[in-house]
């Protein structure tokens, strides 16, 4: 009886604890809303319905990283498991010779496969003597010396994806392992997870990192499971929210619409996660790959280029170097974009827009469909006054097609195309809500 009063009190010191991790933790953690004030003269009053951003902000993982989405590269859906250290350093060469390091892509991630599939005596993680010889750490000094960011992958389970050696019940290890060689980037995998919550094997990484001392951007890839929406933002700076993509049309369009429901919970220090960009892969077309990117850049995904960019064709350097669609994506405010409007036989004719700073929009239309179609978005479904007067940039074309539209605006969208606007209010004044 005097084990169970004592146990009792155990319990009873264990709820205040976590009744005080619960209330005090979000409070000194809690962000100002996102979108505090509009331009009533500019928006209607179904704004903060349109856009909502009201889950944003309550847990945020505090580590001052990832105030507009992650930019960069990762090794896997080119190269998959053929990687090595000269791809990485080549890689890293051609972001900088291309010029997209200077747009921003600055991140160079190694994904599975960098590992020995074993630890050694002493339980550490040790790089493929064959595939890397000269060891991250000679890496991360390379990318380093060029101004970028070296990113690694380990798995929340007993083994990787691939069968490398995984990291739950070694994240302290692993962590401290990682910060030695001078990593900024984790993305954290959920194969061989034992059955056991993503609850539970994220956040003993959070902790790892962050006790490691290296500023390190948490990048969870638990494939959405047990939606991380709801309770990644006290864990990571982004979190998957879906299946891997794959080069295809389908894959794309599913992960988009998916990803597009958990659109009001993200925002600076954590962002949903659609998976990486597979433009030059050349599995889409054109058309479908300025829609992925057009897409991926207003619901402020992760913007990690995906393809060879030692080798990357003209169109694809001219999709991913688009320097007004990535100021969408990195814009300040970090709202994330959404569906706002679907018209026609399966849904053909979409409209997505977000807002942005300076009370402008982002607007997309995106035709589904493989017809060409003409698609209008009303400024009631964009959350615009009726009498509101915008001039609209055309960010394919490189310029303003309409300047003074007002109530609705239509366009001709090829199959399977995504026009990309920006909607600049003409009559801004200056009072806030
Ligand atoms: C660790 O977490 C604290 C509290 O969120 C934060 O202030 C600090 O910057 C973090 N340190 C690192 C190295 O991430
Ligand atoms: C790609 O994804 C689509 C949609 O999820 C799926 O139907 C298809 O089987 C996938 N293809 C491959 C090769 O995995
Ligand atoms: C470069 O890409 C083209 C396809 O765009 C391919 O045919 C060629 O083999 C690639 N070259 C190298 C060196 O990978």
């Amino acid at each position: 009886m005097a084990k169970l009063k004592q146990s009792n009190s155990v319990c009873v010191h264990l709820l205040l604890l976590f009744l005080c991790a619960s209330s005090c933790v979000p409070i000194s953690a809690r962000v100002a809303p996102l979108l505090r004030s509009y331009e009533k003269s500019i928006f209607g009053s179904n704004f903060h319905t349109v856009y909502d951003t009201s889950k944003y902000g309550l847990l945020q993982l505090s580590n001052g990283l990832a105030r507009t989405p992650q930019m960069g590269w990762n090794s896997w859906n080119f190269f998959a498991c053929n990687i090595n250290e000269e791809v990485i350093r080549e890689t890293a060469d051609a972001l900088v010779s291309s010029g997209l390091a200077d747009l921003g892509y600055v991140y160079v991630n190694i994904d599975d496969c960098w590992s020995f599939a074993t630890r050694n005596l002493k339980g550490e993680l040790v790089p493929d003597p064959k595939t890397f010889p000269s060891g991250i750490k000679a890496l991360a000094d390379y990318v380093h010396k060029k101004g970028l960011k070296l990113g690694i992958y380990s798995d929340a389970g007993a083994f990787t994806c691939q069968v490398r050696p995984g990291s739950l019940f070694h994240e302290v290890d692993d962590a401290n392992t990682f910060a030695s060689w001078g990593v900024d980037y984790l993305k954290y995998d959920n194969c061989f997870n034992l059955g056991i919550p993503p609850k539970k094997r994220y956040p003993p990484m959070r902790d790892a990192l962050n006790a490691s001392g290296r500023t390190i951007f948490y990048s969870l890839c638990e494939w959405g499971v047990d939606d991380p929406a709801l309770w990644a933002g006290k864990v990571g700076n982004s979190w998957r929210t879906t299946d891997d993509i794959n080069d295809s049309w389908p894959s794309m369009t599913t992960i988009a619409d998916l990803n597009d429901k958990w659109a009001a919970y993200a925002g600076p220090g954590g962002w949903n996660d659609p998976d990486m960009l597979e433009v030059g892969n050349g599995g889409m077309s054109y058309q479908e790959y300025r829609a992925h990117f057009s897409i991926w850049a207003l619901m402020k995904a992760p913007l990690l280029i995906g393809c060879d960019v030692r080798n990357m064709t003209a169109e694809t350097f001219e999709i991913l170097s688009n320097k007004e669609v990535i100021a969408i994506n990195q814009d300040p405010l970090g709202v994330q974009g959404r569906k706002v409007q679907v018209a026609g036989i399966d849904g053909c004719r979409q409209v997505w827009a977000g807002p942005l700073s300076e009370n402008r929009l982002a607007v997309a239309l995106w035709n589904r469909c493989s017809k060409v179609a003409t698609i209008t978005a009303a400024w009631n479904a964009l959350g615009l006054e009726s009498e509101t007067h915008v001039s609209i940039k055309d960010l394919w074309q490189h310029k303003v097609i309409a300047g003074d539209a007002i109530s609705s605006f239509s366009a001709q969208v090829d199959a399977h195309d995504c026009q990309l606007y920006i909607f600049t209010p003409l009559t801004v004044s200056l009072s806030e809500e």
